[in-house]
């Protein structure tokens, strides 16, 4: 097969389109606007077919396309004159650690990587999990797995073994890389003792290579591999092409049960979409420093450290750190200073962590921040005080935007690279190209013109939204309940104003935010529940002032349980710990009578969060016995 190679370093100059034309021809033409799109990529066989219906409501995008997504994220910027442009930047204040890869160092290192999971049995559609902190060699990981049509799966590594197992039962891997340690401000988080308890409790048995860091050495164990010696004696191994509908990547993310769902990501759409992206919406191209400030076991880290940058050929920040306490509330601003940076995106709990330590912004005027032109921020609701603050120590657009794992880019945003259309605080602003938003009623109607309703998206989605749910082909259907049904159920309620723009005000099922990690308050209820002394037990998440949400745990205890409470409450906390992870952050727990129910016998959480936020939420008529959740008023409303 002859590979299309591409011309010079890919930059994306022509000129700026008006919004609402571009919005209306992606909606209008899809197949054309997108085909354009696909141009931008080098392709080994180019798709004649764009948009393939057949398995509605999951659309196939270039279904007779062939391409490999590392050959177009690194080979393609080496071949066409760009070998020694840095590829990553790795900064790590928790370590001391800063070192950079040119795109030629990057391409030989992910082909030998590439090459030791050759030597493991790696083949196209094999499973690689990754369980590793925030270093290069997870990225070299995910990109070797493209180069070969394996799909990754990275788990966060804040979370706990039983969460991690999870993760590994549904998606057999053949091999798991892991590192040997996480290091937090305060610990060395060691993750062989958490991959042994995740491992021991499945019948799989992986192969397993790991990646030693001096902080915490893991022990190789027979016929395990050590990452270093294996890149070493390892040959490099070429890009291999592949259907573009071939799945990149699982990602699982908290659903509205207990278990997570593994979001399926495809070759040829995402990369067109994230190419698209990131010149639309975050105006950047090849040759500029790019930084989005997340871990790569989250959506954000996949799309917008790794591969959406590395496809326009720009410089990708790999940050080992946090906003605060590596050393001070200055890191984020020492990064942008020292690096370059002329676009950054980052959650909002990490500009209220800064703004918290440090309000003035005197560590953010002691640099010199002029290469920023954009800070981004998503993951969960941006409140106009911080939007305020950074607006006004920046000097630069504070762009809010809304997305979520399953779509894998933005979905509303403010597009800096399509036109100069206002940004309004408290909105992550206009419906992106390629999403048509609608907001339905209770009934499935179109909502009101400023009036709340679920937020959906008519099909077909954009390329680079999921394809599937890893396993259950199904789930995307029976996810949105009959009123929605044929569209797209976000999961979060909002509405339009007058002029497009979308507010997003809030999840309507039982998934949570956490310092922008989305958790699922059914896998705490699961590990509160199992407790001896818990007969049933409810957990929400109420507003937060640094976190924007926190779980909080209401326990009904047997007839007979202990009587020491506060021991209770402490063992509770921890085995939300040792179960969900310590970035669930469970610290409330109180112990009440009764729980409020309908008489069907569900308990009432949205009313309860209602409560807890100072929030009179409507209680269903169906309640059993309102008195319970007039008792619950004053514990809820207790800080
Ligand atoms: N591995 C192991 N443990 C981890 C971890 C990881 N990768 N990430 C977090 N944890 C642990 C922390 O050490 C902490 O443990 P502790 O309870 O023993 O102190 C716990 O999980 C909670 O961590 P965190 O959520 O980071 O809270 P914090 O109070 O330490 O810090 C913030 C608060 C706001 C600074 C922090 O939450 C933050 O940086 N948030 C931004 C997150 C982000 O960028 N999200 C974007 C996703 S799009
Ligand atoms: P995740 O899948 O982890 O990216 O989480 C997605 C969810 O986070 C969304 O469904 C929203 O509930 C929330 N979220 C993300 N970005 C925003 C935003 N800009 N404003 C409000 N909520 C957001």
């Amino acid at each position: 097969m002859c590979r299309r190679r591409a011309g010079p370093c890919p930059r994306t100059g022509d000129p700026v389109d008006d919004y609402a034309a571009v919005y209306r021809r992606s909606l209008e033409a899809p197949e054309e606007f997108w085909a354009e799109a696909a141009r931008s990529l080098a392709w080994d066989r180019p798709p004649r077919q764009v948009l393939d219906g057949a398995g509605a409501p999951y659309h196939r995008w270039f279904p007779d396309g062939w391409l490999n997504t590392c050959y177009n994220a690194v080979d393609r910027h080496v071949e066409s004159g760009c070998a020694d442009r840095v590829a990553l930047l790795y900064d790590s204040p928790v370590t001391g650690v800063k070192r950079s890869h040119t795109y030629a160092e990057l391409r030989d290192q992910v082909a030998r990587f590439a090459g030791v999971l050759r030597g493991l049995g790696v083949r196209r559609g094999d499973r690689v999990v990754l369980y590793m902190p925030m270093v290069p060699q997870a990225v070299i990981t995910m990109l070797a797995c493209a180069r070969i049509g394996a799909v990754h799966s990275v788990v966060f590594g804040g979370f706990a073994a039983r969460e991690l197992a999870t993760r590994i039962a549904d998606a057999r891997p053949k091999v798991v890389v892991y590192g040997s340690c996480g290091v937090e401000p305060q610990r060395i988080v060691p993750y062989q003792p958490v991959l042994d308890e995740a491992l021991r409790s499945l019948r799989l048995r992986p192969r397993v290579v790991v990646l030693q860091r001096p902080q915490c050495r893991a022990e190789v164990r027979p016929g395990e591999l050590d990452w270093e010696a294996a890149v070493a004696a390892a040959q490099a191994v070429d890009c291999v092409p592949l259907p573009a509908t071939d799945p990149l990547y699982v990602l699982y993310t908290s659903g509205t049960t207990g278990g997570p769902k593994g979001v399926v990501r495809d070759n040829g759409g995402h990369a067109v979409a994230l190419a698209w992206s990131m010149r639309h919406v975050y105006d950047i191209e090849g040759g500029q420093v790019w930084w989005a400030a997340s871990d790569i076991g989250w959506v954000v880290g996949h799309s917008y450290v790794v591969y959406a940058p590395l496809l326009v050929g720009a410089t990708t920040v790999i940050y080992e750190g946090k906003p605060v306490g590596t050393p001070d509330a200055g890191a984020l601003w020492r990064v942008v200073a020292e690096h370059g940076v002329a676009g950054m995106f980052a959650a909002p709990t990490a500009l209220r962590a800064v703004r918290q330590a440090d309000p003035a912004g005197r560590l953010a005027r002691s640099r010199d921040l002029t290469s920023l032109r954009n800070l981004f921020v998503a993951g969960e609701r941006l409140d106009p005080a911080t939007h305020r603050w950074a607006s006004d120590l920046l000097r630069v657009p504070v762009v809010d935007h809304w997305w979520q794992t399953e779509t894998g880019w933005p979905i509303c945003a403010g597009l800096r690279g399509l036109g100069d259309r206002p940004l309004k605080p408290g909105s992550p602003g206009l419906a992106v190209p390629g999403f048509d938003v609608r907001i339905l009623d209770d009934h499935g109607n179109p909502a009101a013109p400023g009036s709340e309703g679920a937020i959906c998206l008519r099909p077909p989605l954009p390329p680079g939204t999921l394809t599937g749910v890893w396993g259950e082909e199904r789930r995307y259907v029976e996810a949105a309940p009959h009123p929605c049904a044929g569209h797209y159920l976000t999961g979060d309620s909002g509405y339009v104003d007058d002029e497009g723009y979308v507010y997003v005000m809030g999840r309507t099922d039982d998934v949570i935010n956490v310092a922008g990690h989305r958790l699922s308050t059914g896998a705490m209820e699961a590990a509160v529940g199992a407790h001896p002394d818990v007969a049933e037990c409810a957990v929400i998440g109420v507003r937060d002032e640094l976190k924007g949400q926190v779980p909080r745990a209401l326990v009904v205890l047997k007839a007979g349980a202990t009587e020491d409470l506060g021991r209770l409450r402490a063992d509770l906390v921890t085995r939300v710990r040792e179960h969900v992870g310590p970035i669930a952050s469970l610290k409330r727990v109180d112990v009440v009578n009764r729980l409020p129910k309908t008489r069907s016998g569900k308990i009432l959480r949205r009313a309860m969060r209602g409560i807890a936020d100072g929030r009179e939420e409507p209680v269903p008529a169906t309640i059993e016995d309102p008195e319970v959740l007039e008792n619950l008023r004053s514990i809820l409303w207790s800080s």
